[in-house]
């Protein structure tokens, strides 16, 4: 599909990949960008600051409202399903958060289909693959949730389910879709709702406090950290691409330990600081494994995508953009 000229509707669009998404919708000259958001997670802010472009239409909306979405969809080419609730937020409001995953995802695909939207482009996760234990994680790898906290598991059940749906819709109905599977996305506008880039932002504020960060165990968990830009260009290229009807790993295929982002967030900040190891027996947590190795060469191979933005670069791209938010 086009993206030059283009009418696009973001589910979730104040979000934080929403937002980057966004821009390099408009920096590839998508006709027009509307940003369907109810602000139960994101900010108004950030979708009345993109609204600045006159190709963008900010709209509050509910994905559970069926008559929203039609209005919504007059005319647009194609969709990004963003809107979710994230490991965090579902684990504080099963309810809500099932229902919007779930059923919101259902409704969004029966509009589309309704509207006649060409193809959607869906927020998937590594979490479909829970707590694997192989080395070489690929789209053919199968959902280990065995021994997966609960809230893990329910997140990751609502991106299968919203993967199989979309798999229904385009063997049903013939919409054309994508399905990307991100690793742990972190970048400027950092939110404190995903629980393994919440070690990045939350060791962050705690050093510019003058604290220690802390960390669990020996600090040797370890996740894939991509960087937002990354990820929003692979929405724009699944888009773009003639190819549908297959999901995508979406991660740079690098671990990176836990003390390894202390270390480099010290390092950064100019701090003489030293993480401390401190066990929190409540807290969420998606893996203590220190090695996961995401392979992304599907998306490499189909279209063209791999990531770009290294992890000192991201991190500090984090940092400017949160001190001139504090400023
Ligand atoms: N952030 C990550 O690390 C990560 C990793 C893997 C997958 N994902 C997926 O990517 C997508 C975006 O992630 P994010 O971190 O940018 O999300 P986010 O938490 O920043 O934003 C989610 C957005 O959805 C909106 N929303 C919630 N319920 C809604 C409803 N009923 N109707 C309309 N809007 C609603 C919220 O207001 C919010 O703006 C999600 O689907 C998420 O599951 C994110």
């Amino acid at each position: 599909m086009r993206i030059d000229g283009g009418r696009f509707l973001l589910t979730g669009g104040a979000s934080l990949i929403g937002s980057h998404l966004a821009e390099q919708l408009l920096a590839a000259g998508a006709g027009e960008v509307v940003l369907f958001d109810n602000y139960s997670l994101g900010s108004p802010e950030v979708a009345a600051s993109l609204a600045r472009d006159r190709r963008v239409r900010a709209l509050r909306g509910d994905i559970l409202r069926p008559d929203q979405l039609h209005d919504a969809l007059d005319g647009v080419d194609g969709v990004f399903a963003l809107a979710a609730f994230l490991t965090l937020p579902l684990s504080r409001d099963p309810g809500l958060g099932l229902d919007v995953n779930v059923r919101g995802m259902h409704t969004v695909l029966e509009a589309c289909r309704y509207r006649g939207v060409k193809k959607l482009v869906f927020s998937s996760s590594v979490a479909v693959f829970g707590d694997p234990d192989e080395a070489g994680v690929d789209e053919r790898s199968p959902l280990r949730w065995h021994g997966v906290q609960p809230a893990l598991a329910l997140y990751a059940a609502s991106k299968v389910i919203g993967e199989g749906l979309c798999r229904l819709y385009g063997e049903r109905h013939g919409i054309g879709w994508i399905a990307l599977r991100y690793a742990t996305v972190y970048g400027e506008r950092q939110h404190h709702r995903g629980v393994n880039a919440l070690h990045i932002i939350e060791s962050y504020e705690r050093i510019r406090a003058g604290l220690p960060p802390v960390l669990p165990d020996d600090g040797s968990e370890a996740h894939d950290y991509i960087h937002v830009a990354d990820v929003a260009r692979a929405n724009v290229m699944a888009m773009a691409s003639e190819v549908s009807g297959e999901s995508f790993v979406i991660a740079t295929g690098v671990d990176t330990s836990l003390n390894a982002i202390a270390d480099l967030l010290l390092r950064l900040t100019h701090s003489d600081l030293r993480p401390e190891y401190r066990q929190d027996a409540g807290k969420v947590s998606t893996t203590t494994r220190p090695q996961l190795g995401f392979s992304a060469a599907k998306a490499k191979r189909l279209l063209g995508w791999e990531a770009q933005i290294g992890l000192e670069d991201g991190i500090a791209r984090l940092i400017a953009w949160a001190d001139a938010a504090r400023a």
